[in-house]
């Protein structure tokens, strides 16, 4: 799978897609990723990128012509590699999400669903946001990752890729992926425990000592219900509904 990070501010992105899991997986190849400047698609001569909004309410945004080129480029790109790969044009439209608190709000299943694209383009803004016009082009989802505004789309567009990638085939090895099953059920995980057996007088409960497994899988789901419940009563209230044998 292939990122492409569309932003004002590309060394943001790369240095932090760059270490821990996603650098490994992005030097075995399982993920590559680009962040590509916005800037350099602008062509005023002095550079600029932004200008004041029509209307009142001073803040400046970012203008339209850059977006749009950068976002042809990119597109463009895509279906050159992919012509010289498979010999074929994409077969279908490539994502072009627009990360901004005015989306829909990103969730593991979200994830689960970008996971199969091949390639996918993420427009971060900056100041009041980008030329509306513009979006109306280029933009095929508008993703917010919560209800809170933050100075720009670099810190979700990072979240967005992280969360993507982790479910990408070969990024994570086996004792890593055991922590995909939090949400994966519709609930939150089990509490965990390691050595030493006791510590401060705590000990690791008696049932993940026992070596039976049907035993330890039945209080692993009864604690997860039961954290379920009190941190998060949504998830609980919706796993109950899709579970009610009753109906
Ligand atoms: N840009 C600023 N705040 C944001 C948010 N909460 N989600 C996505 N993009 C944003």
């Amino acid at each position: 799978m292939f990122f492409h990070v569309l932003t004002l501010f590309p060394e943001m992105i790369m240095d932090g897609l760059g270490t821990s899991i996603l650098g490994r997986a992005m030097q075995k190849g399982c993920i590559q990723a680009e962040a590509v400047n916005i800037r350099d698609y602008t062509t005023n001569k002095h550079q600029k990128v932004d200008d004041y909004t029509y209307g009142p309410g001073a803040g400046m945004l970012m203008q339209a012509q850059p977006v749009y080129d950068c976002v042809q480029a990119v597109l463009a790109n895509i279906k050159q590699r992919r012509m010289e790969q498979a010999g074929d044009a994409p077969q279908k439209r490539v994502r072009v999400v627009y990360v901004t608190p005015q989306g829909a709000v990103f969730d593991q299943k979200m994830a689960q669903e970008f996971a199969k694209e091949e390639d996918l383009v993420l427009l971060c803004g900056h100041y009041e946001g980008i030329d509306e016009r513009v979006l109306e082009e280029v933009v095929t989802d508008y993703v917010s990752i919560g209800d809170y505004v933050l100075t720009g789309g670099e810190l979700p567009a990072m979240v967005m890729v992280d969360a993507i990638s982790r479910l990408v085939p070969g990024v994570l090895n086996n004792d890593e992926s055991a922590v995909t099953d939090s949400f994966g059920n519709g609930l939150l995980e089990h509490p965990q425990y390691s050595r030493p057996q006791v510590w401060r007088d705590k000990e690791v409960p008696p049932v993940l000592l026992s070596g039976n497994h049907k035993l330890i899988e039945k209080w692993q789901l009864e604690e997860s219900l039961k954290r379920t419940k009190e941190r998060r009563p949504d998830l609980y209230e919706r796993w109950k509904e899709e579970h009610d044998s009753s109906k």
